[in-house]
């Protein structure tokens, strides 16, 4: 995955825990990078090497910590790194969620060599809707809840992302069944 998404990682880390934690991070996962660069390309196992290391010192279940990543993401990370193109996803979080089947195709612009996420939404209604995920990664099922969730706070809507179904468990691809409540006026 391109660096963006480690140092998306270590930002949160260092925020949180300082940068000592986070070079011992590093070190427990065997990641000898001293600077990740934003739009150059590094393993995809070099990220959940990151990620099960920081389970590992911080104590904290990857699951949860994934959850915090996607929230850190959209929140900080993408925010501050390409504000425009979140913008241009749309000014509400119903809004956001139809238009994100076309959302890394803006991304692709800025980076050329993407894997990108697909999304598709199904039975959408007033206060919810069905997210399909597919991606040929594993292990990134709380990752999209913590996204989702991340999204709820950014348009100040109380959103909630259930898994209905998981690819881990069999099925064809994750499932999400989002509900929001409107933002109070
Ligand atoms: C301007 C905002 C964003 C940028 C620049 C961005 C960029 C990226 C990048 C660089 C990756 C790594 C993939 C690779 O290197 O092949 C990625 C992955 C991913 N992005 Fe985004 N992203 C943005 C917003 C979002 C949002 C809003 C969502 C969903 C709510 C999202 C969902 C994901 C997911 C789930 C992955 C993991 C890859 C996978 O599923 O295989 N991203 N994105």
């Amino acid at each position: 995955m391109y660096g963006m998404v480690n140092r998306g990682i270590e930002q949160m880390v260092v925020l949180h825990h300082g940068v000592e934690v986070w070079e011992r991070i590093k070190r427990e996962a065997g990641v000898d990078v001293e600077m990740f660069i934003s739009n150059e390309a590094y393993a995809d196992e070099m990220t959940f090497q990151l990620v099960a290391a920081a389970s590992s010192v911080l104590g904290a279940p990857q699951d949860a910590l994934l959850r915090a990543f996607g929230e850190h993401w959209v929140l900080r990370t993408a925010e501050e790194g390409y504000g425009g193109l979140m913008s241009a996803g749309g000014s509400s979080l119903p809004e956001f969620l139809l238009n994100l089947p076309n959302f890394h195709t803006r991304v692709v612009m800025v980076f050329p060599n993407l894997q990108p996420p697909r999304f598709a939404c199904t039975d959408v209604g007033p206060n919810s809707l069905h997210l399909h995920y597919r991606t040929h990664r594993a292990g990134l099922t709380h990752f999209v809840v913590g996204l989702i969730q991340g999204l709820g706070k950014r348009f100040g809507t109380e959103a909630t992302a259930t898994v209905l179904e998981s690819k881990a468990e069999g099925a064809d691809h994750d499932l999400f069944l989002v509900e929001w409540k409107s933002p109070v006026a």
